[in-house]
């Protein structure tokens, strides 16, 4: 996903330009660009690969302009070059983007039949372009951008600068965030893909809708609606949360984040129980008759999906409640048939993920009501829920989600007890069990945190394997699921997760000893089955890793290694069996000298298709 920043200034914007552009980088991206207006003209500067590269170049060439836009691209069209890198521009305006035109082959054949010639590669340029070919027939630049955005089709959110305008800026949003942002000392005026960006500045903001357009000048922000008509959009003040984004001793923000799991998932559990009375106290009504729900959906991407796949492991336990879950982007194609009245489960870290806001759009639509649980307070999809279930992660900046999983995972855990007393599956005194065991989960993750070292020895050798096998049954099915997504997105090592049962219906033909099997496995009722799962890899050869708070296996056969877990009950033990799978990730990326925190080709929230 692209980051986004436009500054209408009294001092020269482009250091500050990088600086929000710094508080982006977490978005992922290949290269960067800023423009401003000098004297009156607009004036580029444009780099690939990180800011730096950009910094270089404006070391070498300063821009002194008090009005610009920046801009760090995450290629959907195009190679990462300085061609390809934002702003876009022509003689009239410069342009950044994020999202997907989906019409831009159309609309760019139309405009070079009108004489119009395109430097690059990408989708952006057709939009400078558009807005210039309307400006060419006389439109003034606020007209021709109200005339030009309706013939775009697809996510986008914009900015955009005028030459010979020193004291306009225009954003555009349909899609993909955009926030304006207003400076308290001196009246400057900003524009951000969100918050985060915008936080050195100012902590007062004002959130486009999709379909909004705004007009910034110096004096103040004038918001107009998808016809055109002039609307009011509240101005909110940030979370100070967002004001505290730095790695402060880590090395990285992903271990930071692990690191902060006891902590933040003990906030997030003290949100939904009442700990003092042993049970559930939600902040909110449920939306519906949960003793009368027939079936509950859940959609959602990548990480946020696996939490809801454990969940489905606790709503269908705990409350007896079938659940229907599938990843968001298959959901929203298939179009399925849905119960009026019933209710639909949207997760999301970012709160923007494009398939998932499509899923909650197509179930609002089917007469759903709309829960989602999200990490962004202000995000779209907590703006169109019927209720919005935060997760008190705090901004998670690695773009591999571990903080927001494990608060996610939490969450779901209060809502799955919630159901379950509400449906009287749950009566007081076992409801009151189940409490306690989640108010144990932020010492045992606590506890779990301390084998770190003992992690950081395996990830050496974990860190020549070609390909890992990662086992587990019931709820350490999904997390296997999670801890080949986590070793895959940031060593960029093959790994696959697979439900134990299956080793025989197919993987067991991988198994010889050069296959590291990571096998988690709580002491639970199905840790037996495991284990013979475990002699058939032993029995091939095969490299063991087990995860397990039962006492180690001793008559075993074979190379294995165990991550000794701290004692627990076993409702809730993939909250803390999550410490361990984030970290085997983490350090064997470490050790491959990868970029834990932007590895690549990922986006920290994928607003495109
Ligand atoms: C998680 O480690 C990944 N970065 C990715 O799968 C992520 O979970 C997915 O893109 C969904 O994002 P969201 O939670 O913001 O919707």
């Amino acid at each position: 996903m692209c980051g986004i920043v436009g500054i209408l200034g009294h001092e020269p914007v482009a250091g500050a330009l990088v600086e929000a552009l710094r508080r982006l980088e977490y978005r992922g991206y290949d290269s960067a660009g800023v423009a401003t207006l000098e004297n009156g003209r607009l004036a580029r500067r444009r780099a690939p690969g990180k800011l730096k590269n950009l910094e270089a170049v404006l070391a070498a060439e300063p821009l002194h302009g008090t009005s610009g836009i920046g801009h760090t691209r995450w290629a959907t069209h195009g190679k990462p070059t300085e061609t390809n890198a934002h702003p876009h521009a022509n003689g009239r305006l410069a342009v950044v983007h994020n999202g997907i035109i989906e019409n831009f082959r159309e609309l760019r054949d139309e405009l070079r039949g009108k004489g119009h010639a395109f430097e690059s590669d990408t989708d952006t340029e057709v939009v400078a372009h558009l807005i210039a070919d309307a400006m060419g027939g006389g439109l003034s630049p606020v007209d021709a951008v109200a005339a030009s955005l309706p013939r775009l089709k697809g996510a986008f959110a914009l900015a955009i600068l005028f030459n010979g305008e020193e004291d306009l800026l225009i954003g555009a949003r349909d899609g993909a965030p955009l926030v304006v942002g207003f400076g308290e000392r001196n009246g400057d005026i900003y524009l951000g893909s969100d918050a985060l960006a915008l936080a050195p500045f100012t902590d007062e903001l004002a959130y486009l809708d999709d379909g909004d357009f705004v007009i910034l000048t110096r004096q103040g922000a004038e918001f107009r609606d998808a016809r055109n008509q002039p609307v009011e959009r509240r101005h909110v003040k940030t979370p100070t949360s967002v004001l505290l984004v730095d790695k402060g001793n880590y090395r990285h923000f992903m271990a930071k984040e692990i690191h902060e799991q006891p902590e933040v998932v003990a906030r997030t559990l003290a949100h939904y129980l009442d700990m003092s009375e042993g049970r559930v106290a939600l902040p909110f009504a449920l939306p519906v008759d949960a003793a009368q729900l027939p079936q509950l959906t859940i959609a959602a991407c990548g990480t946020a999906y696996i939490a809801g796949l454990v969940a489905r492991y606790w709503f269908e336990r705990f409350a007896r409640l079938p659940v229907e879950i599938e990843v968001a982007s298959e959901f929203r194609y298939r179009e399925p048939p849905m119960r009026r009245g019933g209710m639909t489960l949207l997760i999301s870290q970012s709160g923007e993920t494009a398939d998932t806001l499509a899923c909650l759009r197509y179930a609002k639509a089917q007469g759903q009501k709309i829960v989602s649980v999200v990490n962004v307070a202000t995000s779209t999809m907590a703006r169109e829920s019927d209720i919005a279930a935060l997760t008190l992660a705090g901004p998670e900046i690695g773009v591999a989600s571990t903080k927001a999983f494990t608060c996610q995972l939490a969450l779901l855990a209060c809502l799955a007890l919630a159901f379950g007393r509400a449906r009287g599956v749950l009566d007081k005194k076992q409801e009151a069990e189940l409490v306690t065991e989640l108010m144990a989960i932020p010492g045992l993750m606590a506890e779990a945190i301390r084998r770190e070292n003992r992690i950081e020895m395996l990830a050496g050798n974990l860190s020549r394997a070609r390909d890992v096998l990662y086992l587990g049954r019931g709820t350490s099915y999904p997390l296997a699921l999670e801890g080949a997504l986590k070793l895959k997105e940031i060593s960029y090592i093959h790994a696959e997760g697979y439900a134990a049962g299956e080793l025989k219906h197919g993987p067991i033909a991988l198994v010889d000893k050069d296959l590291p099997v990571i096998v988690i496995a709580p002491h639970d009722g199905v840790y037996d089955k495991t284990l013979s799962n475990m002699q058939e890899v032993a029995a091939r050869g095969g490299r063991l890793i087990l995860i397990t708070d039962a006492d180690a296996p001793h008559d075993f056969g074979g190379d294995i290694e165990t991550i000794a877990m701290p004692a627990m009950n076993v409702a809730f033990s993939a909250i803390v069996y999550a410490v361990p799978v984030q970290m085997i990730a983490y350090h064997t990326a470490v050790f491959m000298g990868k970029d834990a925190d932007q590895p690549r080709n990922l986006a920290k929230s994928v607003t495109v298709e």
